[in-house]
């Protein structure tokens, strides 16, 4: 039987996102922006990461308690060097129920075409693509490496190809930035087999100097897709889900909204992160994780990690998103929070 780990909010343990690299090719605005991810930036070193088999164990464990779904992000995740084997390992874990995970991955798409064939063979369910802007100037710009969002939209066919889907798709909307592509994006991907979701861009990470002012509504993008689209929202199916979903009345599909700032989830928040070199972040605005790491390279039996991480849980008290609206400006530049590159999204 299951023992599921409940946190002091009375949430469930379900979801298990991994970092397998802080690095990535990209150098989005707003997430590793060049000045500091620069040439001299100090990436983890190999033996900081995680190795396959510690993340294996970890995923084991967690499995062994409630999770029942992982997401391996980065950095990009594609550039840790062997993930096929590790897709290999997870895919292996099964629930106290004896079911396989659902495994999914986040990814910038580059290297997609390449390795969607790979990833699936190793058994990879999904595949959520990160995709900004259809504008191939302005995607190279928001990239900032002028990458060309053909290639990234051929990766998105070739995952579908290989049977990667349900695909998503994640836009993170910035006012002034890519806002001016909502609608053009929602016409795109209207009546194929991916789903659009739309990101009010966050606060995550002391880089990426986020303003209230930069972000856009939900409610206002679903505003200006329906005055041209009609749309009607869909019921959720999933306890716990991240984006509200909408479909197009003409029956032509879905998109969704994923509103962190205007109308946070934190209420039903099961997620938990692991970082590139091990900790256990119970919040993506967490300051501080714990190490699992060290707990593992120290000696530590399975039983010995599943009691860490039952404590760790049992402690958890996060709803940042839900508490951001109260900060004054001063008070949630000062909080330390952990970067997106080095936790995922
Ligand atoms: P699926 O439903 O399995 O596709 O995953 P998901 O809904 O968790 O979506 P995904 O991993 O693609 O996350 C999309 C975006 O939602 C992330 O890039 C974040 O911007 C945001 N997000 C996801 N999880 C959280 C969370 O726990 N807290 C906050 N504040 N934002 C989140
Ligand atoms: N706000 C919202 N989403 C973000 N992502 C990265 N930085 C931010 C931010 N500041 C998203 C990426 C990708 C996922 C990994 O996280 O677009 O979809
Ligand atoms: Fe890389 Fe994704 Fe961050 Fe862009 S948002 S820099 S693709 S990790
Ligand atoms: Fe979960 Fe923290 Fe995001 Fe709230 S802000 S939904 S608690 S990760």
């Amino acid at each position: 039987a299951t023992t599921a780990l409940t946190d002091r909010l009375d949430r469930p343990l379900r979801d298990l996102r991994i970092s397998v690299t802080d690095r990535c090719n990209f150098r989005c605005v707003y997430c590793m922006p060049k000045e500091i991810f620069g040439r001299d930036y100090a990436f983890l070193d190999r033996d900081e990461l995680l190795s396959f088999e510690e993340i294996t164990r970890i995923a084991t464990v967690a499995a062994a308690h409630g999770v029942h779904k992982l997401r391996l992000t980065g950095g990009e995740p594609l550039l840790r060097r062997g993930i096929e084997q590790l897709i290999e390992q997870l895919a292996a874990i099964r629930t106290p129920e004896g079911r396989p995970l659902d495994l999914a991955l986040t990814t910038n798409g580059s290297a997609l075409a390449m390795k969607a064939g790979a990833l699936k063979a190793a058994g990879l369910n999904r595949v959520t693509v990160s995709v900004d802007s259809l504008d191939d100037e302005l995607f190279q710009r928001m990239n900032d490496v002028r990458f060309p969002v053909s290639r990234v939209l051929d990766g998105i066919d070739a995952a579908q190809a290989a049977g990667l889907g349900p695909i998503r798709l994640n836009m993170v909307v910035k006012r002034g930035v890519n806002d001016g592509e909502i609608l053009s994006m929602a016409r795109h991907f209207k009546g194929t087999p991916y789903t659009l979701r739309f990101i009010e861009y966050m606060d995550v990470g002391n880089t990426n100097g986020w303003s209230l002012d930069e972000v856009v509504p939900s409610a206002e993008i679903i505003e200006r897709i329906g005055a041209v689209f009609p749309l009607e929202p869909v019921a959720p199916t999933v306890h716990g889900e991240t984006a509200k979903r909408w479909r197009y009345t003409d029956g032509s599909g879905e998109i969704g909204v994923i509103s962190s700032v205007t109308n946070a989830f934190c209420g039903t928040c099961t997620r938990a992160r692991i970082s590139t070199e091990g900790r256990l972040f119970t919040c993506l605005f967490a300051s501080q994780g714990h190490d699992l790491r060290a707990l593992m390279r120290g000696g530590a039996d399975d039983i010995e990690l599943a009691a860490a991480m039952a404590s760790i849980w049992g402690g958890r008290d996060d709803r940042y998103s839900e508490i951001r609206a109260g900060l004054t400006p001063a008070l949630r530049t000062q909080r330390k929070r952990i970067e997106m590159s080095y936790i995922g999204g």
